[in-house]
């Protein structure tokens, strides 16, 4: 170690933030979130050895981006989790100015982690190491060291290795800015994780005809699903459009043959993954059963955070559900994933006009409507209105207290709507789209609906389900 620890700090951190956390009723009862300080990307997903791992980008010092650890989760089921060792520290001079995203992977049994060393430099500029850590026999990681540094023909923003086997080698893809600040998917690959070679841009400006597409890529993730290939990743600076992209940055996916011969990616178009206020850097790993699982970030950054009530009680951002991806006609689909029907206490059914319909309360709820026009409301703090044009989520700027508006647009037929304390994760048409958003009510809040449609709704309150 060549830094001077933080350890002492991070433990007074996390004693006396956990209490004042879990008292704030905005703490999510059942998705994972920090026990003090800021969380922001899911990292390290992987089902390894029997278990669910989930590593988290955190820091557990203060409720900003200053200091980048890596915290880790651990779940025999996606549902519970348990608390395990924190797996990265920034403390090395490769990684000083935080341990960035990455993943994992499993190298011939052992859990070893890929992972970006951030370094900052005080003329503003930085630079960036890809790095690997080993797990120990007491749950510990042991840092092997830069495997990568910043290729040629880049800025010091190339980060977030996402790294996989396939036919006996490693492939690597990482997000990246060229030197004329323009936003990029690169490709490497190894034979063994510590030596790797450049294979070319697979995505981004000037790939496949894209133009306009931002000036950073972060939080690449391309894997095989349903007879295609999905890369899915976060461009910064694509340009704003009356229904999409309207969060400060999106999180995206696009379709495509990926061809490892010739390390060429031939892809279609850019598609939102989430139209809710808050989703990106999502990752996904295979489950035990072959499934694709994604986790994203219920936050974005850089927009309105810093205003969430939660950081009065020394916290902030949550995950969302795990969620099981599909690719059929053309679409990507996302539907939580079968083990959360664990969480649910007795099954309620109701038919009937929306105005009449039972007031549920909001705290830790499930429900599903089958109807198409329709308005819900959301402890007066969010509300949803659908109608021939497909969804609308309005909320008031936590800095203007202006009405803010996200959309999805289509025929809407059902909603599945998944509530915590302080969000809400609506999937519409059984997977077809998805909106993610925070919300702060005040407790007990209330789930109303109105309109004058008939609807048939079942619900379902939900069982707290803290990690451990
Ligand atoms: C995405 C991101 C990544 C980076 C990490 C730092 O939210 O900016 O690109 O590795 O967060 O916390």
């Amino acid at each position: 170690m060549t830094r001077p620890s933080r350890w002492p700090a991070v433990l007074q951190a996390v004693m006396k933030g956990q209490p004042r956390a879990f008292a704030d009723s905005h703490y999510p009862q059942w998705h994972p979130a920090p026990v003090t300080g800021l969380m922001n990307d899911p990292n390290g997903f992987i089902w390894f050895a029997g278990r669910y791992h989930l590593f988290y980008q955190w820091n557990p010092l203060d409720c900003d981006h200053r200091y980048k650890c890596w915290g880790h989760w651990s779940s025999a089921d996606l549902v519970h989790w348990q608390h395990e060792p924190m797996a990265l520290m920034p403390d090395e001079e490769y990684d000083r100015s935080g341990c960035y995203s990455g993943s994992a992977v499993d190298n011939n049994g052992v859990l070893t982690l890929c992972y970006t060393g951030n370094v900052k430099f005080d003329d503003g500029s930085r630079t960036a190491w890809q790095c690997l850590a080993e797990e120990q026999d007491d749950g510990s990681f042991k840092k092997r060291g830069p495997v990568l540094p910043l290729p040629e023909g880049y800025t010091g923003h190339v980060r977030d290795p996402k790294v996989w086997q396939h036919d006996g080698q490693w492939y690597m893809v990482l997000g990246a800015q060229d030197l004329q600040k323009r936003g990029k998917v690169l490709l490497f690959n190894s034979a063994d994780l510590y030596s790797w070679q450049p294979c070319g841009e697979i995505a981004g400006h000037g790939v496949n005809g894209m133009t306009d597409a931002g000036y950073m890529w972060e939080c690449p993730d391309l894997f095989a699903l349903d007879g295609t290939h999905i890369l899915i990743c976060c461009p910064q600076g694509l340009a704003r459009e009356p229904h999409r992209y309207l969060n400060t940055y999106p999180a995206t996916w696009m379709s495509g043959a990926f061809d490892y011969q010739h390390a060429a990616f031939d892809h279609g178009e850019l598609h939102e993954l989430d139209a809710g206020f808050e989703f990106y850097a999502p990752q996904t790993t295979t489950a035990e059963d072959g499934r694709r699982i994604l986790i994203g970030w219920m936050g974005v950054p850089d927009g309105e955070e810093m205003l969430q009530p939660t950081r009065a009680h020394g916290w902030i951002h949550q995950m969302t559900c795990p969620r099981e991806l599909a690719y059929r006609d053309g679409t990507l689909w996302q539907t939580p994933i079968r083990e959360l029907a664990q969480l649910r206490e007795a099954e309620h059914q109701w038919q009937g006009n929306a105005s009449d319909a039972p007031i549920l309360d909001a705290a830790r709820l499930e429900f599903e409507i089958a109807a198409s026009h329709l308005n819900v409301d959301f402890g007066g703090a969010i509300r949803l209105t659908m109608d021939e044009n497909g969804l609308r989520l309005e909320r008031a700027s936590l800095s203007t207290g202006e009405t803010l508006t996200r959309y999805w647009q289509g025929e809407v037929r059902h909603i599945r709507v998944l509530c915590d304390r302080s969000s809400v994760e609506i999937f519409i048409n059984g997977g077809e789209g998805v909106m993610s958003s925070r919300y702060f009510p005040v407790h007990p809040a209330q789930v109303r609906f109105e309109g004058a449609s008939n609807i048939t709704l079942r619900y379902w309150s939900l069982r707290s389900c803290m990690i451990e």
